[in-house]
């Protein structure tokens, strides 16, 4: 089976931090992905600018350098690399001052009539320089969009003035906020799960599901981001958007379309009906940990602390969080959420657990009967289980056991699973923000996760030791366990 793609109008994508890390790992590489799969118009162009001193060609050789590095094997084909490399401009620009914004102006001049997108791949402190600059400078069209990554904001305060800034000069169809997580395929497959199969809807609810499960674990550390971390930690860092956008997924509303506002609509309403956790009960709905030295991906790491080299820190590296929705179709079931650095796997996944059979038929010797469970796999092996109740084939009488109906669609569709930031980027030259962050959806968000973040201060709640390479702190998995269930650890 092969995928459709569907060409996009010719574009002028201009990255602020295109000599940066984000740039280098993925945008790039992404946008490699698209022009080999026949996704561009021309001419289309691709600008880098930064503060750093880098002509065209130096620049070509920086992205040169970041596919070889990034690309898996394979992937890399000389004749597609040139033609990539050609499309590729830079301009040496401060947000600060004037510098390299005449150029910049000239080099998009000559593309006025194409799609022009912004990505704002740096430092959110500077969004509202950028963002003035860019108006400044008359550089908007009526085909222009902006993007921005997060962390959009640490707070309601700072994310209400974040958004009031870019939208002093962009108009919010021309904002595009990126939250990776809503890229990837099977996030986008929950919805088709959901909206595309007439069998779950009707189980979509409190009376048939007992509770979900959401673990977004990770097997890294720090990766040389201290700097942010260390202010940021998991609730701000994973809940606070790429958790919280899972759960509105997961529980919201059929919207009446697919169209951007339609979704968003229903995410945000999941948002605000979120029960709030404050100092009342953070401490009993919440559980914040840290690594200590442990070993993983078969070597041993450092603490966190250590990382830090020698800080002290009451960070969070590890967050789970018994989250409830206060309305009729969630009513009592509960949400577990958790996430964490130097955990024992690199694992995404959401559990449904459906409730258990309310009468049991089966006389004892056909063994226990199990609550039926639908895993979304996000990563790695991306793809959805479902668990059934059957008869063990053979003789033996009637003995249950429990199976899953497996599909992993790597092995299912012969087709490269694209990176999340791949559709993302050619979504902002379609214009379509389906899959983007809306702003009341993030300032929804911040007032949510406001108040624990006050209520662990208030509580002075400190983080929970745990050793790297293990599923976090002993605290979350008796989070959990106090209601009678456990995390699902099925890896
Ligand atoms: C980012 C976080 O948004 O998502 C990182 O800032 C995290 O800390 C990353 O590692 C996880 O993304 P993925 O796609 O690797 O699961």
């Amino acid at each position: 089976m092969s995928s459709q793609i569907i060409p996009v109008e010719p574009f002028d994508y201009v990255v602020f931090g295109g000599s940066g890390d984000l740039a280098e790992r993925k945008l790039l590489p992404a946008l490699y992905h698209r022009q080999i799969e026949g996704q561009f118009s021309e001419p289309t162009r691709i600008i880098g600018a930064s503060r750093s001193a880098l002509s065209n060609e130096e620049y070509r050789k920086f992205a040169d350098a970041a596919l070889k590095e990034h690309l898996k094997k394979g992937e890399y084909d000389d004749a597609e690399v040139k033609k990539f490399l050609a499309r590729l401009f830079y301009v040496p620009v401060d947000a600060r001052s004037d510098a390299g914004w005449d150029q910049l102006k000239k080099i998009l001049d000559e593309g006025k009539e194409r799609v022009r997108a912004f990505y704002l791949a740096v430092a959110p402190g500077i969004f509202g320089d950028i963002s003035q600059k860019i108006h400044d400078h008359k550089l908007i069209t009526k085909q222009t969009r902006i993007v921005v990554e997060k962390p959009i904001g640490r707070d309601l305060a700072s994310a209400l003035q974040l958004n009031d800034t870019i939208g002093k000069v962009f108009k919010e169809e021309q904002i595009f906020r990126i939250d990776h997580y809503l890229g990837k395929e099977t996030v986008q497959n929950l919805m088709a799960l959901r909206f595309a199969n007439a069998l779950y809807e009707p189980l979509w609810n409190a009376n048939h599901i007992d509770h979900v499960q959401i673990t977004v674990a990770e097997s890294v550390g720090l990766e040389g981001r201290a700097g942010y971390y260390d202010t940021a930690g998991a609730l701000r860092d994973m809940v606070q958007n790429h958790i919280l956008q899972l759960l509105c997924l997961t529980a919201m509303e059929i919207p009446s379309s697919m169209d951007s506002e339609a979704v968003r609509d229903e995410k945000l309403k999941v948002l605000r009906a979120l029960k709030p956790i404050n100092a009342s009960n953070v401490e009993q709905a919440t559980v914040r940990g840290q690594y200590r030295a442990g070993a993983s991906s078969g070597g041993p790491v450092k603490g966190y602390l250590d990382e830090l080299e020698g800080g002290v820190s009451n960070t969070e590296t590890f967050v789970a969080i018994k989250a409830e929705i206060g309305n009729w179709r969630w009513a009592g079931v509960p949400f577990y959420i958790r996430t964490g650095k130097r955990l024992a796997g690199r694992m995404s996944e959401i559990v449904i657990t459906f409730k258990p059979i309310p009468h049991n038929i089966f006389d004892q010797a056909a063994g226990r009967t199990v609550a039926n469970q639908l895993i979304i796999r996000l990563q790695p092996d991306e793809g959805v289980k479902q668990s059934l109740m059957i008869k063990d084939p053979g003789p033996g009488g009637m003995r249950l056991r429990n199976v899953s109906l497996d599909m992993s669609f790597a092995s299912a569709f012969n087709v490269r699973n694209p990176d999340a930031y791949e559709r993302l980027l050619m979504d902002v030259i379609r214009s379509n923000q389906t899959l983007f962050m809306r702003r009341d959806e993030v300032e929804a968000a911040w007032e949510w996760v406001d108040p624990i973040l006050k209520g662990w201060e208030e509580a002075g709640q400190q983080v929970q030791g745990y050793t790297a390479g293990t599923w976090g702190p002993s605290q979350a998995i008796a989070l959990i366990e106090r209601d009678g269930r456990t995390w699902h650890d099925d890896i």
